[in-house]
């Protein structure tokens, strides 16, 4: 169907389905004569839809086609070197009062950002293509579930957003004529002149903006294409907007994971965990018990995000926003995540992975021994004496929700599943023992306000460098963290009895620097001690920190590598080194200022005293 959408531009529109919302037609209009795209495609979420555009893709080079035969429907993207990660100092919070952002975000005024971005968006899609992706956050239709609408002139992004939402025309059905969307402007920066050949991956390696408007609910990014810069439901709508949206509107909207986990008897507990980026959700969340404790099983609900509404029965209730899992390949394979492994059989894209001879992936990990040759990240010829890695660190797959074999049966129950305990996990080599139980509410929240990580390769910037990273949110707040650790404190009492907080560190490492954990599937026998803990059925002692299990406390069944003295150490609270630890919460405090909860203080103070008693 050809339509004239706009009074300025006459454009070719594709489109087989009706719109009557009229925000979003409208949008839709100003965003073309903005933008000045050569075509437009409303998208509508089909199979045919998405194999053409994929057919193009491959045609243009933008997509490699895996080996059908060892990874049927799967495809490679090989992205600009200067386009891998998220880039948290080219992301904004525009708000209109700078006190609303916060310290910890950067923010522009409302105003100012606008200006920029029409600048940069005035044509930045001649040559190209624009697709209007419709896409719910959430089971399509239910009451907790958010509607967006993106425009891109990626057609990866299309193909993503298929496979890490629910997307297509039934969105603009739900729509109807006067619903609400947040309306999400994306462009890699790059328009095509007349007669200019396409690169494999357009971006612009020199300016990013990736912009967010909580006042206004709206969502502008430029110049990436990869990852959470440019699939806007992800970081950009089901954290940093919907974090607002969940302050106003009393709920939480977290980095976080839910796994189902059930006991050999039968009782199924839902557990909410957040870790930084690439600190271990998807392993997480997708646990296979170690071959001892098979009796156990864990479900997975999701892997990277988390809603969490208290439900009418005085409990939290968690939602996945998501329908697929966009995961760190580097790291994954059967040893360490059997059940992603089996995800990733068919229909998966991959991004900045290795190439291996016969048209398969291959990535630092997935293998104890390297092929011998291998096509790198970059497209160059690899072999495991390079001196490079063949993957780049954060390489990812993209992948449906419905191919993971741990999926739990309510994982896109619009009701979503009653959440039992939290748990907080930082990447640490020191300092932070394996697991601690925190002593209420209010010192949860803090242990969590107050989690330290290093840095990892999900973001462009220095690797390995501890940072306060509040519930793994720090690049994720939409708004003043001080706020956010006072709706944190507040939503405790939103419940009838609010559930236990846990903090784990899988990182710790010995004098050698080998991790000390075993980690992956042995953290279930941490899951299980929280599990039993939940059910008053495990025993714990009490500690400056708060509860921690004893050595006879957790079930050691066939596990070989964990000693007593090796748990000991595992477990071990330096009062010196927590003396630093709690000096630099302060330094993070501070920044904080007058929004920091006064409570804060005093538990700060409450934990200093116990260290130097
Ligand atoms: P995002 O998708 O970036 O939000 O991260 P994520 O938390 O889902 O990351 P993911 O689960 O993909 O983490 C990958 C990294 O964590 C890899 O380097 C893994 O090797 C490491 N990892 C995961 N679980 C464990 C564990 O139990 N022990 C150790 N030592 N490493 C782990
Ligand atoms: C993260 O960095 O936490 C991710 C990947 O989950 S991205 O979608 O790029 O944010
Ligand atoms: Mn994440």
């Amino acid at each position: 169907m050809i339509n004239t959408l706009s009074s300025t531009t006459t454009v070719s529109v594709q489109t087989s389905y009706a719109v009557k919302n009229i925000k979003l037609a409208k949008w839709v209009s100003e965003a073309i004569a903005l933008c000045k795209p050569d075509k437009v495609q409303w998208c509508d979420g089909s199979q045919e839809e998405v194999d053409a555009l994929c057919k193009e893709m491959v045609d243009s080079g933008m997509l490699l086609r895996l080996n059908s035969e060892l990874r049927p429907n799967s495809f490679l993207a090989r992205s600009d070197i200067s386009d891998v990660a998220r880039v948290e100092e080219r992301t904004y919070i525009c708000s209109e009062q700078e006190d609303d952002a916060g310290p910890t975000n950067n923010w522009m005024a409302p105003t100012e950002a606008k200006g920029i971005l029409n600048n940069l968006f005035d044509g930045c899609m001649r040559g190209r293509t624009m697709y209007v992706i419709p896409f719910s956050m959430g089971p399509l239709g239910s009451k907790i579930a958010q509607i967006g609408v993106e425009i891109t002139d990626s057609p990866y992004v299309v193909a993503s957003m298929r496979i890490m939402t629910r997307m297509g025309k039934e969105v603009v059905e739900v729509l109807g004529e006067a619903g609400e969307f947040v309306p999400c402007m994306h462009t890699v920066g790059k328009p095509l002149n007349v007669g200019e050949k396409d690169v494999a991956w357009p971006c612009n390696p020199d300016v990013k903006y990736i912009c967010h408007f909580p006042e206004t609910r709206e969502i502008w990014s430029y110049g990436s294409g990869y990852g959470g810069n440019a699939l806007l439901g992800k970081k950009c709508f089901a954290l940093r907007i919907a974090s607002t949206m969940a302050r106003d509107e009393g709920w939480l909207a977290e980095h976080m994971l839910i796994l189902g986990l059930e006991s050999p008897q039968g009782v199924k507990k839902y557990i909410a965990a957040a870790f930084p980026s690439a600190c271990g959700k998807t392993n997480l969340a997708m646990l296979v018990p170690p071959a001892e404790l098979s009796g156990w099983k864990v479900t997975t609900v999701g892997d990277d995000i988390a809603w969490i509404k208290p439900g009418e029965d005085g409990k939290f209730y968690a939602i996945n926003p998501e329908a697929g899992y966009f995961g760190v390949a580097p790291g994954t394979s059967e040893k360490t995540n059997p059940n992603a492994i089996r995800t990733l059989k068919e229909n998966c894209i991959f991004t900045n992975v290795a190439l291996t001879p016969d048209g398969d992936v291959w990535w630092e990990g997935l293998t104890d021994t390297p092929p011998a040759q291998l096509t790198d990240w970059q497209g160059q010829a690899w072999t495991p004496e390079c001196g490079r890695p063949a993957a780049h660190p954060n390489a990812r797959f993209t992948v449906s929700a419905t191919s993971c074999p741990s999926l739990d049966p309510q994982w896109d129950d619009p009701a979503g599943v009653p959440i039992s305990a939290f748990v907080f996990g930082g990447r640490r080599a020191t300092t932070v023992p394996l697991v601690v139980e925190s002593l209420s509410w209010d010192s949860g929240v803090y242990m969590a306000a107050t989690l330290g990580s290093e840095t990892t390769a999900a973001a462009i910037g220095k690797v390995g460098q501890v940072r306060r990273d509040p519930m793994a949110m720090l690049p994720f707040c939409g708004y003043n963290m001080g706020d956010y650790f006072t709706h944190w404190l507040e939503m405790g009492a939103e419940v009838d009895s609010a559930p236990p907080i846990y903090c784990v560190n899988w990182f710790r490492l010995d004098e050698k620097g080998k991790f000390m954990w075993p980690g992956f599937g042995e953290n279930l026998r941490v899951l299980k001690w929280i599990f039993n803990r939940t059910e008053k059925k495990a025993e714990a002692v009490k500690t400056e920190l708060g509860w921690m299990p004893s050595f006879q406390d957790m079930d050691w069944t066939g596990c070989k590598s964990v000693t007593e003295e090796k748990f000991s150490k595992l477990m071990n609270v330096d009062a010196k080194l927590w003396l630093t630890e709690i000096e630099s919460h302060k330094e993070f405090f501070v920044k904080l200022a007058d929004k920091l909860p006064k409570k804060f203080s005093l538990l700060r103070e409450k934990m200093l005293a116990t260290f130097t008693r």
